[in-house]
């Protein structure tokens, strides 16, 4: 049987308290014998901060570095506000990224058929939905350097931030998001603004020939970035995969969440390219949304974000399929009966907690497991 390390980082705000649902999951799977997980976990963010001045220290890193998977619970909160800018709670993340070189990003956003009517979208429109954004992770104005606030001789203050991207950079996302397709349902959309911006233009150019030379199979459209934003609320189920930029994806992605109900709905999945000799390929899971200080500590968020990132875990890092697809079985029944936490709760619902959800998505993996 082969053993996974795992490196728990729960992070800040609602961080600890998903990570603790996602934990008592980890472990069950761990206790049916597919595979056993060997789990570490440290700080990082403002905890971090709070005990070593940084977002996350050198020795952490180093066990990131020899995990199979970090599981990522969220960074951040006003009270980290003021603190520099180079130790923000955030920089964890983007070093995390960044150091591990994490540059394929997936987030699917399905709408569970029980949540049809917790979007604030029409139920028609998003009944059914799945679509994946591929999010560039390692590139763009995220990383671009310069990067910095200087102040003029007239005394006036400059900010710069410099989007950037590569070939090598774009057609290595691209196969990503065209390899992904082939799997599902062969149409991918290019989102990016050709019409004012240089990476755009590449960005464009890029896709266009990787997708002609490598996969004739699959339908290419483009899409400005601001359109396809607009699309998504329109229209949303006319996507199938969408490939974008770094920044385009973080806020393409927050849209999508909520035709799913709740931003607390969206998993993800950040991955490496696969090691040449091992096939094994570093990786990092986690929700998309933050550490929600608006509801942290009360016991109320919804941890299903971060328990289908750990399903996103054993379907790419573990190659643990159908463990994958009972776990995504068993939130999809959870709310099937009927139990929501306050993110997602329509009338007629049950409200419950974030311990209560975590419980009811155990006991349904015994139940269809049984
Ligand atoms: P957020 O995602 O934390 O919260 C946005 C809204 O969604 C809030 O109203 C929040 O209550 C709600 N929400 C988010 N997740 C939820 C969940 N699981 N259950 C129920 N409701 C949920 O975004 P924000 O408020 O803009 O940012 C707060 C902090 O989090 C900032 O410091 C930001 O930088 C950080 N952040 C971190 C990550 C990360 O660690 N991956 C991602 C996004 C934002
Ligand atoms: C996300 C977050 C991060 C991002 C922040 C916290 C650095 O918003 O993962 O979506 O912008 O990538
Ligand atoms: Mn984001």
């Amino acid at each position: 049987m082969t053993t996974y390390k795992l490196l728990l980082l729960p992070g800040d705000g609602i961080g600890t308290e998903i990570m603790a649902e996602v934990k008592t999951v980890i472990d069950w799977f761990g206790k049916r014998g597919v595979a056993s997980f060997e789990s570490e976990q440290d700080l990082a963010g403002g905890a971090a901060y709070d005990a070593h001045g940084k977002a996350i220290s050198e020795a952490t890193m180093k066990l990131a570095q020899e995990s199979d998977a970090v599981i990522f619970g969220a960074v951040g909160g006003p009270k980290w506000d003021s603190v520099p800018y180079d130790v923000r709670p955030e920089a964890a993340l983007l070093r995390l990224r960044k150091d591990l070189e994490l540059f394929a990003n997936l987030r699917p956003a399905i709408c569970y058929p029980a949540l049809a009517d917790a979007s604030s979208l029409k139920r028609e429109l998003v009944e059914g939905l799945d679509i994946l954004i591929v999010r560039e992770l390692t590139g763009g104005v995220y990383f671009g350097s310069p990067k910095e606030i200087v102040t003029l001789e007239n005394g006036e203050k400059r900010a710069v931030d410099t989007q950037l991207y590569t070939t090598s950079e774009i057609e290595r996302i691209a196969r990503v998001a065209f390899d992904l397709a082939k799997t599902r349902s062969s149409r991918v959309a290019s989102a990016e603004k050709r019409n004012v911006m240089k990476s755009g233009v590449l960005w464009n150019q890029v896709v266009t020939k990787v997708g002609k030379e490598e996969y004739a199979d699959v339908a290419l459209e483009h899409v400005l970035a601001d359109n396809c934003a607009m699309q998504l609320v329109r229209r949303p189920k006319q996507y199938d995969v969408i490939v974008c930029d770094n920044l385009f994806g973080d806020i393409l992605s927050d849209v999508a969440a909520m035709l799913t109900g709740s931003l607390g709905m969206l998993p993800s999945a950040a991955l490496g390219a696969p090691d040449a000799t091992t096939g094994r390929r570093k990786s990092m899971y986690e929700p998309v949304h933050g550490s929600a200080p608006d509801i942290a500590g009360k016991g109320i968020s919804n941890p299903i974000a971060m328990i289908a990132s750990f399903a996103m875990a054993l379907r790419y890092s573990f190659g643990l399929v159908a463990e994958a697809d009972l776990l995504d079985r068993a939130i999809s029944s959870v709310l099937s009966q009927g139990l929501r936490t306050g993110d997602i709760y329509t009338e007629g619902t049950t409200k419950v907690g974030t311990k209560e959800m975590g419980a009811a998505i155990l006991k349904q993996l015994d139940v269809l497991s049984a």
